[in-house]
């Protein structure tokens, strides 16, 4: 124990703080003497007195002290809170707070003194059509740009050229910013089109005769029938002659050449 009254007159008058009398490593109690600093880890439990030091004792579990102090009490320790994005690098020791870092896949939002990170977010993804420009890091956050022309990206990771179709093949589809072309069977599909676009004209082709040759028929019926008859008989008339056309099965008969003669010419 030592008086530092001699020391505390010259920091009055060289107007520094109290306290800083003592030499380093010693502490300044209330009345002006001064007592050895506990060391990091522990913290005093009593003063030191003329005839003993002082009398320190160690942090208990889940507190720290990182310097030679005359405190009473220690720091508690930090914890890593991961729902903050942050694990613990290092355990705190009863010498050394919980030392934090980022969890993979994260970056800090809230960095203390430029080491030291309170609060971090997982990093962003990029959008389909985008890939990524810079990974990113414990510091930073991924950076995104959009694919150059002729490519695709679905997942906004990387970007793929748009496939080329081959020669026997037909693009279906073209590749946009966030998908690939998409090609076809060229012959297949061609064929089908063909075959369709055939029956289909086939089809036309025979109602438009029929249909003409019915007409023709019925306007010969009107000019040999009775000009007089009612609608009905007319009808019936044309039923009759129908029927006479029917052959022994009960099929019609092939039109005769000069039936279809006007036909043709229609056509
Ligand atoms: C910290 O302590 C926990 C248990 O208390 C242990 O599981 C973990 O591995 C330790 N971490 C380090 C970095 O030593
Ligand atoms: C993206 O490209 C990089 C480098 O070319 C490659 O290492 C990575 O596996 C690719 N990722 C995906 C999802 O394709
Ligand atoms: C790209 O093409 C796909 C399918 O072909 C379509 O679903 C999507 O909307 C298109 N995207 C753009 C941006 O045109």
């Amino acid at each position: 124990m030592r008086r530092s009254l001699f020391c505390a007159v010259l920091c009055v008058s060289v107007l520094v703080t109290p306290g800083t009398c003592c030499l380093s490593k010693e502490y300044e109690l209330p009345d002006g003497w001064c007592c050895p600093m506990c060391h990091e880890g522990s913290v005093v439990k009593r003063d030191c007195t003329p005839q003993s030091g002082t009398r320190c004792v160690p942090c208990v579990d889940g507190t720290y002290m990182n310097r030679p102090n005359g405190l009473t009490k220690c720091f508690p320790c930090s914890s890593c809170d991961q729902g903050r994005g942050l694990f613990a690098k290092q355990n705190c020791t009863s010498t050394s707070d919980t030392v934090c870092d980022v969890i993979a896949g994260h970056f800090c939002t809230d960095l203390i003194e430029d080491k030291e990170c309170r609060s971090a977010s997982r990093h962003s993804d990029c959008k389909p059509g985008h890939r990524v420009k810079e990974r990113g890091t414990r510091r930073t956050d991924t950076t995104c740009e959009p694919c150059p022309a002729g490519s695709f990206s679905p997942e906004g990771v990387n970007c793929s050229l748009w496939t080329t179709c081959s020669e026997n093949q037909v693009e279906v589809k073209g590749g946009n910013l966030t998908s690939d072309t998409v090609c076809g069977a060229a012959s297949g599909g061609l064929y089908w089109l063909i075959a369709v676009a055939v029956v289909v004209l086939v089809m036309v082709l025979i109602g438009t005769l029929v249909g003409l040759w019915i007409k023709r028929r019925n306007q010969e019926n009107q000019q040999q029938g009775p000009g007089s008859s009612v609608a009905s008989g007319e009808e019936a008339s044309a039923c009759l002659q129908e029927s006479s056309r029917l052959g022994p099965q009960g099929m019609l008969s092939v039109p005769s050449e000069e039936e279809l003669l006007p036909l043709a010419r229609l056509l």
